[in-house]
């Protein structure tokens, strides 16, 4: 891999300070990784979401550090120059500082993994100083974190109201001092997403967050149709799952009519 073409820290700074839009989206294997690249995405999240998107989970609680470590490591694998973020799924960082460390160390050093992710506001303040002071580059998470989700009660704008809003910002603020390089933001109305992103000099990267965000992120599987269900917050660019089944259904009908395989798919 060409060194100049990686993308790092730095360069996410360049263009955010140019007043470039960030754009990111989740990646989860080798394959995604590559089109992401190809695509022009400036940088991937291997997101927590694997549990809904890929591991037939119903949210994101079930997901474990293996299962994490061997999609990061696949997503690196197809896309040596990108600029990758490992999301540290539920429970890998809540017990103690020890168990973050180790666990956001084990992500770096065997993935190849560029940074981590996780939700939650000023209450890590602390592991997060720790953690970039021992080089790690953390993305903070806030506004709706869905490794919450049974606390809240579901899925749910967070910041509609002036209390939860007001804590929104001092989060944000709190990630931003304890050393951040980004902040997801994700479900706030869109005049907080606007507040947050004027408060700080750091990107946000807004999912469901309005258009004055730095950046924005969202998942592949929403952005291509490749899962029936469509959160507000996507929008479609392709509609693939309908395009896969229709190609799965040639290939069904050709095999059983006696279409496939011809004398050119075949080794005389
Ligand atoms: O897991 C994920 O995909 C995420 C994004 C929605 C930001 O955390």
């Amino acid at each position: 891999m060409d060194i100049m073409k990686k993308v790092t820290v730095s360069t996410l700074a360049k263009r955010y300070a140019s007043g470039e839009k960030l754009v990111m989206c989740t990646a989860y294997d080798a394959i995604q990784s590559r089109l992401c690249m190809s695509g022009g995405i400036d940088f991937l999240l291997v997101g927590d979401s694997v549990g809904m998107t890929h591991l037939g989970y119903e949210n994101t609680l079930p997901v474990s550090m293996d299962d994490m470590l061997r999609h990061t490591a696949a997503v690196r694998r197809g896309a040596p120059e990108a600029f990758v973020v490992f999301d540290m799924p539920f429970m890998s960082y809540q017990e103690s500082v020890e168990q973050a460390l180790h666990n956001a160390g084990s992500a770096m050093k065997t993935t190849g993994a560029d940074a981590v992710k996780l939700e939650g506001g000023a209450e890590y303040a602390g592991l997060i100083r720790q953690m970039t002071g021992a080089g790690i580059p953390v993305m903070g998470h806030i506004g709706l974190m869905p490794q919450r989700v049974q606390v809240a009660g579901g899925y749910k704008v967070v910041g509609r109201d002036d209390e939860s809003a007001e804590k929104v910002l001092a989060d944000a603020l709190a990630l931003q001092d304890a050393g951040v390089f980004a902040v997801v933001l994700e479900c706030v109305p869109e005049a907080l997403g606007e507040r947050v992103t004027k408060a700080l000099s750091i990107p946000t990267v807004g999912i469901g967050s309005g258009k004055y965000c730095s950046g924005q992120v969202q998942v592949i599987c929403d952005l291509l149709g490749l899962m029936e269900f469509k959160p507000k917050h996507a929008k479609r660019y392709l509609e693939a799952g309908a395009l896969v089944s229709d190609a799965l259904k040639s290939y069904a009908d050709e095999v059983r009519s006696g279409e496939f395989p011809t004398a050119e798919n075949s080794f005389q």
